[in-house]
């Protein structure tokens, strides 16, 4: 089938390539010639496991092409899928300004019938508008029709994801288009679920503000457990097998990040508003996320005071391992907050550096040597779960630093490996080490 991919970001360059690897002929176009001469090349601009690989052996076998030709990219397409930006306005809804300019090119550039399928996250009402605007403006003899299909990818594992999905969801009015799409989606052998377009358009923000509700839920529950003397990892999985709840997204940590659930969240909050219903719970679970956030700085300067001058090393800055994304990640919080402390900062990071210099510059210094960021450090943070950093023999901390200090708001560590070490260590929502009854040899 002959299938175009409008917007070659994250979601569109995975499907795109996903989609190649499944015997489609795939166009995949974008407005920034820079990025499309690159992925000409086989380069992909952003970092996710396995899609490079996926992108060149696509290429090189003339499955996937990238253009930024609309005519050479709609004129013959048998199905469209929108895969544009939406960010954030300045009040958290969502800027459809791509959306509107892709839905008219499309209508422009079109020559027989198309199913136009949205991948991008856009708020209700949105595929009803698309439609509009394409059936509007298309040449009059064409049939298009607009399926929601809402992408579920997570980053630095959205190919595994693509092919092993839980579900794909098709939201449609038009039983045609909803019989062609599931056809079009039989290959993957993934549960399919059909149903109205607006229903579907609120899976997707239901299903991120409830995963986001899930960790904001466990930070809180890490909080009190530390009060209380409990360990929040024996809570979770106690919760967790509990198939109600099931253990997944109770991770506690330094708070969730990404392009996805801020953004999301705060859309929905805004949504919800456009009806004149306060979303009570998702605000506080944005507002306990920002606290969360805060909390390394906090704890720094519980355990040395005054952070002026010291040098800290901040361990991971992209918003979760696997990724080199930094969009709302906590580790951008963190130095925000130690600079304005007057702390020196040296961040490590095995792939995110050149992201994060865009947005903080030479405000730190930035290593991809996490032993040369711990160098005579007064305390290092850890702000992303990365292996490099789960697996770094203990011994490094006592060997490199000042002081081993340690502040861990990703809970990398079990704390009965970090208590046979004489290291000063903070975690999220676990006993603080070492305590009293803890003797050294
Ligand atoms: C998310 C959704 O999972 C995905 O379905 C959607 O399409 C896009 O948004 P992503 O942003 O890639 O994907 O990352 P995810 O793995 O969901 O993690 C988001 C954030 O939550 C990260 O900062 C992560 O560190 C944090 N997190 C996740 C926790 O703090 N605890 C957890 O238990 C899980």
């Amino acid at each position: 089938m002959k299938v175009t991919v409008a917007g070659a970001g994250f979601v569109g360059l995975v499907a795109s390539a996903c989609l190649a690897e499944l015997g489609h002929q795939v166009t995949c176009i974008d407005i920034q010639k820079e990025k499309i001469n690159m992925l000409q090349c086989g380069r992909s601009p952003i970092y996710e496991p396995g899609l490079e690989e996926l992108l060149e052996k696509n290429l090189c076998n003339k499955q996937l092409h990238f253009t930024t030709s609309p005519h050479q990219a709609y004129s013959g397409a048998d199905i469209i899928f929108i895969a544009v930006g939406t960010p954030e306005n300045h009040d958290g809804s969502a800027d459809l300004k791509y959306i509107h300019v892709v839905s008219h090119t499309i209508a422009h550039y079109i020559e027989q019938d198309v199913i136009v399928c949205t991948k991008s996250t856009v708020p209700v009402g949105t595929n009803e508008l698309i439609q509009q605007i394409i059936e509007s403006r298309k040449p009059p003899n064409l049939q298009v029709e607009v399926v929601a299909n809402p992408e579920f990818l997570r980053k630095g594992s959205a190919i595994h994801d693509f092919f092993h999905g839980d579900r794909i969801v098709i939201g449609t009015n038009h039983s045609e288009a909803a019989a062609f799409m599931e056809q079009f989606y039989l290959p993957l052998k993934i549960p399919i679920m059909k149903t109205d377009i607006r229903s579907a358009e609120m899976i997707k923000y239901a299903a991120n503000a409830f995963l986001a509700t899930k960790i904001s839920f466990i930070n809180e529950m890490a909080n009190i457990c530390k009060n209380v003397g409990a360990c929040i990892e024996e809570v979770a999985y106690g919760i967790g097998q509990d198939k109600r709840i099931v253990h997944h997204f109770l991770k506690a940590g330094i708070g969730y990040g990404g392009s996805c659930f801020p953004k999301d969240t705060k859309a929905l909050i805004q949504l919800s508003g456009d009806f004149k219903q306060r979303y009570e719970l998702l605000e506080a679970v944005i507002n306990v996320n920002n606290r969360q956030q805060s909390l390394p700085v906090l704890k720094a300067k519980e355990i040395i005071g005054s952070l002026q001058g010291k040098k800290i090393a901040l361990l991971g800055l992209a918003f979760k391992a696997d990724t080199d994304d930094i969009r709302e990640s906590a580790a951008i919080t963190i130095i925000k907050e130690l600079l304005e402390a007057g702390a020196v900062v040296t961040a490590y990071d095995p792939i995110a550096i050149p992201n994060a210099r865009r947005i903080i510059g030479n405000a730190i210094e930035y290593t991809e040597e996490i032993r040369q960021a711990l160098l005579n450090a007064d305390l290092a943070l850890i702000a992303t779960d990365w292996d490099q950093i789960k697996h770094l023999p203990l011994e490094v901390y006592l060997t490199h630093m000042k002081e081993p200090i340690v502040i861990d708001g990703r809970n990398c560590y079990p704390l009965q490996e970090i208590r046979q070490y004489p290291i000063i260590y903070r975690s999220i929502g676990r006993p603080d080490l070492p305590n009293t009854n803890d003797t050294f040899e």
